[in-house]
């Protein structure tokens, strides 16, 4: 990383943007908010929330934007380990929809900045309904924490970068620990099981730095990719909440547009879109999906389109279809996202600086959404 030494860059500890400092401290941010919380020794987690898992029947998770993706990355956790129904909405969606809410429900609102409006109405609106509340949230003594009657903290510090990216997987973490905590109190996830994601869970720092070492390659495609007007992004189960928001990252700060869909969702309309001028990143890393992601990338390949593949390292398979490959380390495949969200994160930040974007304040957006 070239080092600028003026004093303004040095608030931003010598990177040339807040963004790209924040997207490399993404290894520290995980062993903050993950630190003292992981328990493998109990094979548990030890949030210090005053809830009782066992007085919830059923989730609600309200956020939006990025938090929204994280939202959705929790449900997936929260039925996989804990078996408990879990929902999740975009705040905006929440708030008008007269939701089904008893004092048995549990309501969640995710949120870096605690202030974003939406998202502070849909808490309020469950809360009045008689929801049990919960915080997931990074500033302290926000808005939405004083709303809430427990908060997860998930220490990722100050963001400033309008565009969120430490935030987002510490809040992937958060959701992956609470998760965790729903499991094992409701006897669903047992110790072993649970001690072997606690160890997966304790890599992710040095993995997400193995990511980030390999900044090079991700500086090349987006060289390679930089002109093209349209952008697709699939991912299946986990993968694709970071579909999502690999392709939310590429639109706000590089203003190209950028679709995603659930890789199951191609054949019902998205493939009429494919042709040789659309680049189509694909979430491949190995897991119980992983061959019908590959059938997948071989539609997208067989009508010319461009597939950019986050895979495995060492996956031998995919350099066969996909005209990029760009590895990620192995990692259990519900923690997959954490690690695979790295390389989208910083192919849209080198796209948004080769097309001369103001990366730190994108135009037209606000780094908390507080008004209507
Ligand atoms: C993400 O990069 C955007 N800045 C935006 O979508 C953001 O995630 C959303 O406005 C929610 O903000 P919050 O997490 O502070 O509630």
């Amino acid at each position: 990383v070239e080092i600028d030494w003026t004093l303004e860059a040095a608030e931003k500890g010598g990177f040339p943007h807040y963004m790209l400092k924040e997207i490399y401290e993404q290894p520290w941010v995980l062993e903050n908010t993950l630190g003292g919380r992981l328990k493998e020794e109990e094979g548990d987690v030890e949030l210090g929330l005053g809830l009782d898992p066992l007085a919830i029947d059923r989730i609600h998770v309200i956020a939006c934007g990025t938090a929204a993706y994280a939202g959705w990355y929790g449900k997936y956790l929260l039925e996989a380990l804990a078996r408990i129904p879990t929902e999740w909405d975009v705040a905006s969606e929440y708030r008008y929809r007269d939701p089904v809410v008893d004092e048995r429900t549990l309501a969640i609102a995710i949120s870096q900045s605690g202030e974003t409006i939406d998202t502070l109405e849909g808490i309020r609106e469950a809360k009045a309904k008689g929801a049990r509340t919960l915080g997931v949230i990074n500033a302290k003594g926000s808005s939405i924490t004083r709303e809430v009657e427990d908060v997860l903290y998930i220490h990722a510090g100050p963001e400033i970068g309008v565009a969120s990216t430490k935030a987002y997987i510490a809040m992937l973490s958060a959701m992956a620990m609470l998760a965790i905590h729903f499991g094992r109190r409701r006897r669903i996830l047992g110790k072993e099981e649970a001690q072997g994601l606690l160890k997966e869970m304790r890599k992710l720092p040095r993995l997400v730095e193995e990511v980030l070492e390999k900044r090079p390659l991700i500086a090349h495609l987006a060289e390679k990719y930089h002109q093209a007007q349209d952008f697709l992004f699939l991912g299946r189960h986990v993968q694709a909440p970071t579909a999502y928001e690999g392709a939310l990252k590429l639109k706000e700060i590089s203003y190209i547009h950028a679709e995603a869909y659930p890789a199951g969702e191609m054949k019902h309309g998205p493939i009429a879109l494919i042709d040789e001028h659309l680049p189509v990143v694909v979430l491949a890393t190995r897991g119980p999906l992983y061959e019908k992601t590959l059938s997948n990338i071989q539609e997208v390949r067989a009508r010319g389109g461009k597939v950019i593949a986050i895979a495995t390292e060492g996956d031998g398979e995919i350099g066969k279809l996909a005209q990029d490959v760009f590895p990620v380390p192995e990692v259990h495949p519900l923690l997959a996202p954490i690690v695979s969200v790295v390389p989208l994160q910083l192919l849209a930040y080198e796209i948004a600086v080769l097309l001369g974007r103001d990366v730190d304040q994108p135009r037209n957006l606000a780094k908390s959404v507080t008004v209507e």
